[in-house]
């Protein structure tokens, strides 16, 4: 078994991994590797739907998707997401096919289920088919992001709290047309903390999303602006970590402290199609934004 470094304190490969036979020795080093390196690739996998899940399994609660997956892939088990451009007969799907949402959506720098009343922890994602070009998954590092702010950016943005809502970050693209569903299910706005503590290292991360859409407190525009800036600052190129899928690899990354985003491939004439099993982080429920007060001096200095 090996870790390798492929990005400084972001992102590592473990080899010598069998995620469908795995032992509890392979699930605490992934635990532990994660903890430095919050995206860790498992290359060269197989996995059915169930392994994949029984795998899952073992870092936490498992996220249901039994509204998100009628769109996509209404025959598969509630704790998959599947994201794929494939249609049936295993060709694309049309341009104007809302199947194109979660790929547009995934294109904005992200953290997974932020929207929710538990948000994601881990989100371990397969490649069952992938492209020959284009379709990288890009991530950056939240906590890095944290350190790069000055002080006073920091004391600024220590007691702002967010909200977030995928209304937001679909409408921002301009989707309209929603699963009247998923709306009452997902539709409503979750607020978590800009600054937190990570409970197994201590250290401070920033938590930001597309679906953030402002700052309990502060005028629309102010707080809109500053989660833009704060965005900007975390995902320099230098920061990033920029995954090119193999078929078969398994790429798991900490929503508590990155962001990632998918880039652009030729999605009219490649398929291309991963799997998605994510935990929760009940560590880290939204907050009651009636709770939440800022000091006046934060409103003067953040516009
Ligand atoms: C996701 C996601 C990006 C990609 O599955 O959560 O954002 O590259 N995917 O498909
Ligand atoms: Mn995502």
């Amino acid at each position: 078994m090996g870790v390798i470094v492929l990005k400084d304190n972001l992102a590592a490969r473990v080899e010598g991994v069998n995620a469908a036979r795995f032992s509890q020795a392979d699930i605490e080093l992934i635990r532990s590797t994660l903890l430095q390196f919050p995206v860790v690739v498992l290359p060269g996998q197989h996995l059915s739907e169930d392994e994949q899940i029984a795998f899952g399994s073992q870092f936490g609660e498992l996220e249901g998707y039994q509204y998100a997956s009628d769109d996509y892939n209404p025959d598969s088990n509630p704790a998959v997401l599947s994201v794929s451009n494939a249609a049936e007969g295993d060709t694309p799907v049309d341009a104007l096919d809302r199947r194109r949402m979660l790929d547009m959506g995934n294109k904005l720098w992200h953290s997974d289920s932020s929207f929710r009343p538990v948000p994601a922890h881990l989100s371990m994602l397969y490649g069952v088919r992938v492209t020959r070009e284009g379709g990288e998954t890009q991530f950056a590092d939240l906590r890095a992001g944290y350190d790069a702010l000055d002080e006073d950016m920091k004391r600024l943005v220590e007691p702002m709290v967010a909200e977030h809502s995928i209304i937001h970050s679909r409408e921002m693209l301009g989707f309209d047309d929603w699963n009247e569903e998923f709306k009452q299910k997902y539709g409503g706005w979750a607020a978590h903390d800009v600054v937190r503590t990570l409970p197994e290292t201590g250290r401070k991360t920033l938590y930001l999303s597309a679906h953030a859409s402002h700052i309990v407190g502060l005028p629309r525009a102010i707080g809109r602006m500053l989660l833009h800036e704060l965005t900007e600052i975390a995902t320099m190129p230098d920061k990033v970590y920029s995954h090119r899928w193999n078929t078969n690899d398994l790429v798991i990354w900490d929503n508590r402290c990155t962001v990632h985003r998918l880039r652009r491939y030729r999605a009219g004439s490649e398929v291309r199609t991963l799997r998605r099993v994510t935990t929760t982080a009940p560590e880290f429920p939204a907050r009651d934004p009636a709770t939440v007060s800022l000091p006046d001096w934060v409103l003067e200095q953040a516009a």
